[in-house]
């Protein structure tokens, strides 16, 4: 079947989808995406991913071309199209096309911005073998830019990291800043000790998941400790658990840090029950 998708108010065949060679994504990374996960064929927390591209938007001095409630309405659209289960929708708004390339931000009254979503197909995803075994992840110095709790286009170095996880037989990189761990290269990072679940606290330094709200939400709820601070490769290696969160991921096991195996090197009893919980309770509220 070919994927349907949506390019500033059409829905196409992915392969008649087009977008200018000059749109200020393409040649200046300049910007912003969401990727919310499917489930059951309903949306996982859209709410919370429309308020942060609303607030990506804004720290940019971008203009939104839809209403959210547009914009649930297309994302609604294309899983049913697309005939979508389990899966993603990736979503990214850029500052448009001015016809040629200029550092200046063009006149947002003349070059409107360009809307794309399209569906990732992903059966089975909730149930992913790897959430059994866990990651193994290598940390890397993170040299990414000042204002990371703007989710943009810039992944460059996020795909660095990945790859040189990938090198080193790994799964993925943890990002090392100042000497304490900032987060995952698409994920936000966790350990645990003495049954306290510990994260970095949110300034710029971090992009503040959508996942990681509400698994931290559900954690108090349970009544478990969480603590909202940094934390060291060090700390991490003689924690008794760590984890990651994304839309993407849900919780995900770490179970090997730089080659030190946490705990036990299996996953952890809180991480699989955060998972748990996650899965259960984010399908209650799905739209
Ligand atoms: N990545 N930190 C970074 C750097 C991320 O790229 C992401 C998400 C997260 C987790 O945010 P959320 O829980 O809202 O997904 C943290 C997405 C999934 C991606 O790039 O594919």
């Amino acid at each position: 079947m070919t994927r349907t998708v949506y390019v500033n108010g059409e829905y196409l065949p992915e392969t008649e989808a087009k977008v200018s060679i000059f749109d200020r994504g393409f040649l200046m990374a300049d910007g912003v995406y969401e990727v919310t996960s499917v489930l059951g064929g309903k949306l996982i927390d859209f709410g919370g991913h429309a308020a942060r591209l609303e607030r990506s938007l804004t720290e940019l001095d971008m203009g939104c071309p839809v209403t959210m409630d547009e914009l649930l309405a297309i994302h609604r659209e294309l899983v049913k199209l697309n005939d979508i289960d389990e899966g993603m929708i990736y979503l990214q708004i850029t500052r448009g096309a001015p016809g040629d390339r200029d550092f200046v931000f063009p006149d947002p009254e003349t070059t409107k911005p360009t809307i794309v979503l399209f569906t990732q197909n992903k059966p089975g995803m909730a149930n992913t073998p790897a959430a059994k075994v866990g990651l193994k992840v290598i940390s890397i110095e993170d040299i990414r830019w000042g204002r990371r709790d703007i989710k943009t286009v810039q992944l460059l170095y996020p795909s660095m990291g990945k790859m040189m996880a990938k090198k080193a037989g790994a799964d993925d990189a943890w990002l090392v800043e100042d000497g304490s761990v900032t987060e995952g290269t698409s994920n936000n990072a966790y350990i645990v000790k003495g049954g306290k679940i510990i994260t970095r606290n949110l300034t710029k330094d971090i992009l503040h998941g959508i996942t990681r709200a509400a698994v931290l939400r559900f954690a108090r709820e349970a009544q478990m400790e969480v603590e909202e601070r940094p934390f060291t490769i060090e700390e991490a290696q003689a924690a008794d658990e760590a984890f990651v969160t994304s839309a993407s991921a849900f919780v995900m096991p770490v179970v090997e840090i730089d080659g030190a195996k946490i705990g036990t090197g299996t996953p952890g009893p809180v991480a699989v029950r955060l998972r748990e919980i996650y899965l259960e309770e984010s399908l209650k509220t799905a739209i």
